[in-house]
């Protein structure tokens, strides 16, 4: 997820423009149109809570006909033959389900889907981007997870907006 220096996620009044940075950072790399085509492209699935389909609703749809899976209790209703909704076990979702058909599994987030796809040992990797803000308040990553997770460190990118980027794999005990 992108996060801010000091870990939110999410403004409380749920504005994203905290994401855009106007920052020169001059060693910075710019990925090319080509390349966030194909990382995009690399995608297989995506998994949510409803707090963050919802969100992604109000701010434009930017998941295309991809496979969305989104997480929720509620019966929720989608014309988009692409979005399933699901409640229950996430171990059954990923193991039991996803796995069987994708490769590339892309947790989206918000905050409590994550901690819980960490918290239960279902993410291989975390990729936190970082943004030159310090927001003081808000949705926080990792809020009282609740146990240690060892992480290998498998890769560091800063970009020319000052946004840097950390990939993370999850050792699993
Ligand atoms: N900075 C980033 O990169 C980033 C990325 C993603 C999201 N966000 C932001 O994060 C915020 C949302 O995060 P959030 O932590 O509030 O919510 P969330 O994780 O998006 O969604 C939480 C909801 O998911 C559902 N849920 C969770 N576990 C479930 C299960 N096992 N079975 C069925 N439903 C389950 C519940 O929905 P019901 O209440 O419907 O039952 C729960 O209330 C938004 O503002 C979003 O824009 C930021």
């Amino acid at each position: 997820m992108v996060s801010s220096r000091d870990g939110f996620i999410a403004k409380k009044d749920g504005s994203v423009s905290w994401m855009q940075s106007t920052d020169n950072y001059e060693q910075g790399i710019t990925l090319s149109e080509e390349e966030v085509v194909d990382f995009v492209n690399s995608i297989d699935c995506y998994v949510m809570g409803s707090h963050t389909y919802e969100h992604a609703l109000e701010l434009g749809w930017p998941y295309g006909d991809v496979p969305v899976i989104v997480l929720t209790h509620r019966v929720l209703k989608t014309d988009r033959e692409n979005v399933k909704f699901y409640s229950g076990g996430l171990e059954r979702l990923v193991n039991g389900q996803l796995k069987l058909s994708f490769r590339n599994i892309w947790m989206v987030g918000g905050a409590m889907i994550a901690k819980e796809f960490i918290r239960l040992q279902l993410a291989d990797d975390v990729v936190i981007s970082f943004m030159p803000i310090i927001l003081g308040d808000g949705l926080l990553f990792f809020d009282y997870i609740g146990q240690e997770q060892p992480l290998h460190l498998k890769d560091v990118s800063a970009y020319r907006d000052g946004m840097v980027e950390l990939c993370y794999q999850v050792i699993k005990g």
